[in-house]
């Protein structure tokens, strides 16, 4: 045992002193640093493989391991909630059915006294714990599924893509008591990757442990699949269209606006919407307003002779059909025009939804508006950017710098790792 750590000590004094000294020699004589030495501190990142697609499975997810020894996990991906979950046999009251046998905890359980714990609560919530009590969560999503548990902390095995493995300890949420309301179909997961900007959320643990920069950022692919980055390693330097994060009333959420809508780089006259961007949101949502202003611009844009309603497709609220049905979603996109999220405080900052951000296409051969009306699932004046209207694009939430970006990409091919 011993024989070994030593020569661990030396290989790292050995890797630092070489480190050092390139470094050195670099600096001295201000030449360009070498492209194996990156700038910032961190420079690492972790980029997982996604599966799913917008339509019919619509849900993206990764595989987590997670334990000791490690066990995978299918888990959706969701930049609108902070806390990552697993259905847990702590016993399991109500679990959903999943693609995995629960995570069972193993005496890890996370404490009031926990920072993790305390920006998950207000202490007006919970008056009566003590600090050594076991921390409980329950968060509720905006379809009004949701999942209560306590909290605890296992290893999470990551590769970087500077080749090493680590498995640092990490916060999550064991669930033993999931609801999904009766008009919602339950998702078929182990449970939510929450990407949020919050203290319990994965990538903001892993940026305070020292191993990447607060980042997180997906690239989502039109044909299924994609991959899913922590920190900022992979992010392209040139190219990106950045937006700065709003604060204002929904906090907890990566907020940008306020936008006004264009169709076909026509005005709508709808101005000021308020923006967030939801991975885990399958489609697109405007407030009641928005949505109808837009359905009617689509529909006197519609030439008769191509599309018409195709009201027994209920794949979605409004469907078309052509005289006879499209081969793919490209064979209708010609007859929809694009349209703008144009960010009025700064300038120039554009979100294009082409026709493929926001139609589906079907098995009956028909397309779907993939804008949904946010009314009817209770979200008022929130206006929700869905996966649809993501497709294609690397989208970056730095919570550093505190700005979103996008830039065109192509998403089936996974970022080189060393
Ligand atoms: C790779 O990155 C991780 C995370 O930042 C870091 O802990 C590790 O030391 C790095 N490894 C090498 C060989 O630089
Ligand atoms: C949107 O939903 C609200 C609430 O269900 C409804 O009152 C409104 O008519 C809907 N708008 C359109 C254009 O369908």
């Amino acid at each position: 045992m011993r024989g070994k750590w030593e020569v661990v000590r030396l290989w790292v004094l050995y890797c630092l002193l070489l480190s050092g000294f390139f470094q050195g020699v670099f600096s001295a004589f201000n030449l360009p640093r070498p492209p194996w030495k990156k700038q910032s501190n961190f420079g690492s990142s972790v980029v997982f493989p996604l599966v799913g697609n917008v339509y019919p499975k619509g849900y993206y997810q990764v595989t987590l391991n997670v334990g000791q020894p490690p066990k995978p996990y299918f888990l959706d991906i969701d930049t609108g909630s902070d806390l990552t979950w697993l259905q847990c046999d702590a016993p399991c009251v109500k679990c959903i059915p999943a693609p995995h046998s629960p995570y069972k905890p193993n005496k890890n359980v996370v404490k009031h006294k926990d920072p993790i714990c305390a920006s998950l609560h207000s202490p007006a919530n919970h008056p009566r714990h003590t600090p050594d009590d076991q921390c409980d969560y329950e968060v509720e999503y905006a379809d009004h599924c949701s999942s209560l548990g306590v909290l605890v902390r296992d290893a999470f095995p990551v590769k970087f893509t500077n080749g090493s493995s680590i498995a640092p300890p990490l916060v999550f949420g064991c669930g033993y008591d999931q609801e999904v309301p009766a008009s919602e179909h339950a998702p078929y997961t182990d449970g939510i990757l929450g990407l949020g900007n919050g203290k319990s959320s994965i990538v903001s643990q892993l940026s305070s442990l020292g191993f990447i920069r607060n980042v997180v950022g997906h690239c989502l692919s039109g044909q299924g699949g994609g991959f899913l980055f922590l920190g900022d390693d992979v992010v392209p330097s040139s190219g990106i269209v950045w937006s700065p994060i709003v604060r204002g009333s929904s906090e907890k959420h990566y907020s940008l606006g306020p936008a006004d809508l264009l169709f076909g780089g026509q005005a709508t006259g709808i101005k000021g919407l308020p923006i967030i961007l939801d991975s885990g949101s399958t489609f697109t949502y405007f407030n009641s307003k928005a949505y109808k202003t837009l359905l009617s611009s689509i529909k006197k844009n519609i030439d008769a002779k191509q599309l018409t309603d195709a009201v027994n497709d209920k794949s979605l609220p409004v469907c078309w059909k052509g005289s006879k049905p499209f081969k793919s979603l490209k064979d209708a996109t010609m007859y929809f025009k694009p349209l703008t999220l144009s960010f009025t405080k700064a300038k120039n900052i554009q979100l294009q939804l082409t026709p493929e951000a926001y139609l589906i296409y079907t098995d009956k051969g028909n397309v779907c508006l993939g804008i949904l009306n946010g009314s009817v699932v209770g979200l008022g004046d929130v206006n929700i950017i869905g996966d649809i209207s993501m497709l294609d694009k690397m989208v970056i939430y730095d919570n550093e710098k505190q700005q979103i970006g996008w830039v065109p990409a192509n998403c089936n091919k996974l970022p080189l790792l060393s």
